[in-house]
């Protein structure tokens, strides 16, 4: 029987990190990515980024996570009794990201529903800007609640509740090993209706079309890493938990290259979708492809819209179908934004799981009644901005400094290699962990803070710092509240 915290099988592991890794970032982040990223020529520093970082790293993150099958807080101060602040900085952040996703999945929720109907009427853009989010630039929107979305967020906080507070295998593994496979199959039949629309082939001439000029440019390297950070959700201490969640068969190298492969098939797809669909509408509008892609909230709620208002009784297929996935795809990820840090909170404070993630998920629904406001959305921006472009990057080099050198990755290669069944590691993969990664991340997090110093608006400073501090001091709170576990000094070690 497996514990509480521990995978039934090795599929529910691997099934329940793909689920992590692909999100909205595959679907709304990547086709923008690499359409403004030289096209085809992307595809260059894209494969580098995965095989001289993705790969890499996750094999680190895992290795360490499986080694103390504890989580990370209590790992980390194994590590070095120091860095136990480092241990909840991580899992307190990615709870940040927890919140914040449940408002996109509550929008999400809405056009679920909107989409069998075309209820976001003739205007797809006033609708959602004005409309529903009642979009307002200035904190006095904070005091404007918007029911409907409230309701949406709470709909999706209690399906995270139901799925999260069983033990690991009966809610999280089950849940995975059903939804994974289903967001496979619907995205494959989104991408096959798309590509047989007329014009698809205008939208995917546009995205491919390579620039090989811009391989020259720096953005477009660190464009890719950006990307394969966020689209793995590397250096989370996600990937760390769900492997220490494991049992002690697993071979993690070989589980590392399903996850990357089968996130990258997932986002290229995506990508063949959206651009054919963008083509289409390009061929009935007249207007440039150049001129309808966008990213981001843009394009799901937008564009997307504004695209099944022109494709007639179809849409009432796609239109649902498309939704469903974006949810699907959410879900399967904010459901992993939990699990660091209530596992930490188990290890430190001795409560059951149920009791710590019931716990932790009306803390969650009630912060994020915030994003229910007319300042939500502005908020949101504001927020993902910081979580993406500061604290996460900066998780990924603390990451490597206490895994890589303070822990000392070595100790872990035999181990490794000695369950892998595909390749093996050697002195190549210590010269990536310790110093390209670290070296080139801590480029990508100077180069990343300068651009949102640089073009942040007066509230976005306010509201950046805010979320700075609260998240310093959150970790501050459970560092030095005293333990209750007595298991707390107590970390065995795998390897
Ligand atoms: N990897 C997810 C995506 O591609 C994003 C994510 C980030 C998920 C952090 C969980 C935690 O959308």
């Amino acid at each position: 029987m497996a514990d509480k915290n521990e995978w039934g099988s090795n599929l529910s592991f691997i099934l329940a990190m793909i689920g992590s890794a692909v999100g909205l970032g595959n679907i709304w982040r990547y086709p923008y990515v690499l359409y403004s990223n030289g096209g085809g020529a992307f595809y260059i520093p894209y494969i580098v980024a995965i095989l001289l970082m993705g790969i890499p790293f996750l094999i680190l993150e895992y290795g360490v996570g499986y080694n103390f099958k504890s989580s990370f807080a209590k790992a980390a101060r194994k590590i070095n009794s120091k860095c136990e602040y480092l241990g909840w900085f991580l899992p307190v952040a990615v709870f940040m990201i927890m919140i914040y996703y449940s408002a996109i999945l509550g929008w999400d929720g809405i056009y679920i529903v909107l989409s069998f109907f075309k209820g976001w009427g003739a205007n797809p853009d006033a609708f959602f800007a004005t409309t529903l989010l009642q979009s307002s630039e200035s904190f006095t929107g904070l005091f404007n609640f918007i029911p409907v979305i409230a309701i949406a967020m709470l709909v999706g906080w209690i399906i995270i509740w139901f799925i999260s507070h069983r033990d690991l295998e009966a809610g999280l593994g089950k849940v995975s090993k059903v939804l994974v496979p289903a967001l496979f199959i619907i995205m494959v039949i989104i991408v096959i209706f798309s590509l047989t629309l007329p014009g698809a082939s205008i939208g995917l001439a546009e995205l491919f079309n390579p620039d090989w000029s811009l391989l020259g440019h720096f953005e477009i390297w660190m464009a890719a890493f950006g990307q394969i950070v966020f689209s793995l959700s590397l250096g989370m201490s996600i990937a760390f938990t769900y492997a220490s969640y494991t049992k002690d068969d697993a071979d993690l190298i070989t589980n590392t290259i399903s996850i990357a492969l089968a996130n990258s098939l997932f986002e290229n797809f995506a990508a063949l979708g959206v651009f054919s669909i963008l083509g289409y509408m390009s061929l009935q509008s007249g207007t440039a492809v150049s001129e309808l892609v966008t990213q981001g909230t843009g394009l799901v709620f937008v564009v997307y819209p504004t695209v099944f208002n022109v494709l007639g009784q179809w849409a009432y297929v796609l239109g649902p179908l498309f939704f469903l996935t974006v949810y699907l795809a959410g879900l399967t990820s904010i459901l992993s934004t939990v699990e660091p840090l209530s596992f930490s909170i188990q290890n430190k404070f001795g409560h059951s799981r149920s009791k710590t993630m019931t716990m932790l998920i009306i803390v969650g629904t009630c912060i994020s009644m915030i994003y229910a406001t007319a300042f939500g959305g502005t908020l949101l921006g504001f927020v993902d901005t910081f979580i993406n472009q500061i604290a996460l990057l900066f998780g990924v080099v603390v990451e490597c400094i206490i895994f890589a050198w303070i822990f000392k990755a070595e100790k872990l290669i035999d181990f490794l290699n000695s369950k892998s069944k595909t390749i093996t590691l050697g002195k190549w993969w210590l010269l990536i962990v310790k110093y390209i990664l670290p070296i080139f991340i801590s480029i990508i997090w100077i180069g990343g803070m300068f651009d949102v110093v640089r073009s942040c608006s007066f509230e976005q400073m306010i509201f950046t710092i805010a979320s700075a501090v609260i998240l310093l001091v959150a970790t501050l709170i459970f560092t030095i509240l005293p333990a209750k576990n007595p298991e707390w000094n107590n970390t065995e070690e795998r390897v």
